[in-house]
């Protein structure tokens, strides 16, 4: 059978040593209680069980060798208990530890926390790890662990490159397509509890009573998987559905509109999520239409859903051709004035920079500037603007880069994870919102290393601290085999790709040079068009006397925006972090960088790196030809190969662009473009 990439991370292929874990691990066990919840930890075993060892292991036997149980289920007169320590965990932390007799428990205070316990139990065993002496404890850091989908009601995706949307609309209610089910496994193994059904850009319709049928339907078989469902909400649907003249949202008939149709939504699905808002954004109505602020309308929907005890998740993406502002400033500039005007069952989703979803960008001003603010991080692992499904980029040091900066607010050690957490502020209203990669192709995700993109979303979401590392070793042991010689050279090649593709793409701190509207591919030359914030001549602003966006105290001053510790390494272009370089100064070609040699001369070294990388990661996948399935092997060699191709094609026409400007010859090592 062809390996199609289909099992994700959850493969369950043969472990070593089998015999031992037979008598260790999943052989014998016993489930205290029944649910839903724990019907699905029992067939995961049996599943696990059947590809670690070939055979099903046998639940509520005699001397069972692993114990799956609540606190409350489990007999404390039997087994030596920390019971406060297992309670601290609260609703969706676990604990994996061995008992004086040697038996593996797993211990939580919810059924969902038990799933998480054997999820994570059972990637131990495939990894050939060991529960550790002192016990394995953990729970989320951050409360609300959501995907995004920006999927629209007739299967097309935005921005989505992975095929249609796996949500048939025609099929629902009725059917229940395995893949529903397989999603939720998947997102329930690595610890996401929330799934937005809708594209952000939304469609009134979705709040029908034909629709929420369907969206019953699968918040229903997501609901055992510990998942709750969302909806992205039009602001204007009063207008569209309920036939209002306004959708203003301090007019009382427009609020009581909202308040039934969030009581409607209820009776459907009584633990319904809330709603995701993108309003007074690239053309979709809000609260800007009637003069009002961005927390008048948040306020008017979280009163429609707070009795029932949803959340509204307020995005800050905001900004305006209109404002004659650098686009950079435009959220921080609407938001921080309203900074503490919102309800408590509000959290701002916040774009992890100030533009848009960059290969690299610096943290979103807007973190550190709300403290009275919940606000929760909104990442995008679908790759919009990395090359979309044939790139290899994994995205876990994006991540990890943006989440440990210091924003130095008020102090040293205020990281942008400290704030998304809530523990910086003291809020307990937290969320991480991830925009899906996933479609209806057979792997789920277009290139098979972007399933890691996924698994490393839902791991940072549930630990914001854990580090890029440990998670591609963890996934490709999940995902391929426990063969060093395979883990070690691949890990490294995923660990570097990110910068690789910043390298082909915008090193030095270049952004949005992608072509126009699909964002595939190079469009440096991109000028005029509908908008001037949609071309990139506005962003590098490239002329003879240099390139970059100068956003410091003699430009826009968007860097006014961030700490003063900041705005002083940042502020001079001899101290800022090289990659900035360009997002903050518009640089003379021949200013010289800390290698010694001349701006022009680095950004052609910096593409020609990304080139060379690309060909190298071709040659090493080959060289593992054999390691793995032929499937997988070919279907990501054919993606590498086009990769190395564009990296080139990204080289040459950046080079060639920028290079009228700067007049300057390319340096030794760099490919002259064909
Ligand atoms: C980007 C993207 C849009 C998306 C928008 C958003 O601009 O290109 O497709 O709708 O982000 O996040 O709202």
């Amino acid at each position: 059978l062809a390996n199609d990439g289909y099992k994700l991370w959850m493969q369950y292929y043969p472990i070593e040593n089998a015999e031992s874990w037979q008598k260790e691990g999943i052989a014998k066990y016993q489930i205290n209680a029944t649910s839903p919840t724990l019907a699905i930890i029992n067939d995961e075993i049996k599943r696990a069980g059947k590809g670690f060892f070939n055979f099903e292991p046998a639940e509520n036997q005699e001397n069972p060798k692993l114990i799956i149980s609540k606190l409350s289920d489990l007999n404390l007169t039997t087994f030596q208990i920390n019971k406060e320590k297992i309670t601290a965990l609260g609703e969706d932390g676990f604990s994996i530890s061995k008992s004086e007799n040697s038996e593996t428990l797993i211990l939580a205070n919810t059924d969902i926390g038990l799933l998480y316990g054997t999820f994570y139990y059972l990637q131990l065993i495939q990894k050939g790890s060991e529960v550790p002496k002192e016990g394995i404890f953990q729970s989320p850091k951050i409360k609300h662990r959501v995907l995004n989908h920006w999927d629209n009601l007739d299967r097309t995706v935005e921005r989505g490159y992975s095929g249609f949307s796996i949500w048939n609309w025609h099929r629902l209610p009725r059917h229940i397509d395995q893949q529903y089910l397989d999603y939720a496994r998947a997102n329930a193994s690595i610890g996401i509890n929330g799934t937005v059904l809708t594209n952000v850009n939304a469609n009134s319709l979705v709040l029908t009573t034909e629709y929420l049928e369907k969206v019953k339907a699968l918040a229903d078989a997501f609901r055992p998987y510990g998942i709750k469902v969302y909806l992205t909400a039009r602001f204007s649907s009063p207008i569209e559905l309920g036939r209002l003249k306004t959708a203003d949202p301090l007019n009382e008939v427009v609020q009581n509109w909202w308040k039934e149709k969030a009581k409607e939504v209820y009776d459907y699905i009584p633990d319904f999520g809330g709603f995701v808002v993108k309003a007074d954004s690239e053309g979709q109505p809000g609260p800007h239409n009637y003069g009002r602020t961005q927390a008048d309308g948040a306020n008017m929907l979280a009163d429609a859903v707070a009795p029932f005890g949803g959340i509204v998740m307020w995005r800050a993406f905001v900004y305006s051709e209109n404002t004659p502002d650098d686009r950079h400033k435009q959220a921080y500039n609407e938001f921080k004035p309203i900074d503490g005007e919102f309800r408590n069952n509000v959290i701002v989703q916040v774009k992890n920079g100030a533009i848009d979803f960059q290969p690299r960008e610096p943290f979103h001003p807007m973190f550190g500037a709300m403290p009275n603010t919940p606000l929760m991080m909104e990442f995008q692992i679908t790759q919009e603007y990395l090359g979309h499904d044939t790139h290899l980029a994994f995205l876990a040091p994006m991540y990890e880069e943006v989440l440990k900066e210091d924003t130095f607010v008020n102090g040293k050690g205020r990281e942008v994870a400290k704030i998304v957490d809530g523990s910086l502020d003291g809020h307990s209203l937290s969320a991480m919102a991830g925009v899906a990669n996933i479609g209806t192709d057979r792997n789920w995700t277009g290139h098979h290393f972007h399933q890691a993109n996924w698994y490393a979303y839902g791991k940072l979401a549930w630990n914001p601290y854990e580090n890029s590392e440990k998670i591609a070793d963890d996934w490709l042991r999940l995902t391929f085999n426990n063969d060093d010689t395979f883990i070690t050279p691949v890990k490294e090649m995923m660990l570097e790709s990110r910068e690789m593709v910043v390298n082909y793409m915008t090193p030095l701190g270049l952004h949005h040079i992608m072509a126009e509207s699909h964002h595939y591919g190079p469009g440096p030359w991109v000028t005029g068009g509908s908008r001037a914030d949609w071309t990139s001549t506005y962003y590098h602003q490239a002329s003879e006397s240099g390139v970059g966006f100068d956003r410091t105290k003699s430009g826009s001053n968007a860097l006014g925006q961030y700490s003063e510790n900041l705005q002083s390494v940042w502020g001079n272009i001899n101290s800022i972090p090289e990659k900035y370089l360009l997002w903050f100064h518009h640089v003379p070609w021949e200013h010289k960088l800390q290698n010694g040699e001349n701006l022009w001369n680095n950004l052609a070294l910096h593409y020609q790196k990304g080139v060379d990388e690309a060909r190298a990661n071709v040659k090493l996948w080959e060289s593992m030809k054999g390691k793995i399935d032929q499937e997988r092997f070919e279907h990501t060699l054919s993606f590498m190969k086009i990769q190395a191709e564009e990296a080139a094609w990204w080289r040459d026409a950046c080079l060639l662009y920028f290079g009228q400007f700067s007049k300057m010859p390319l340096p030794s090592g760099v490919e002259s473009p064909k």
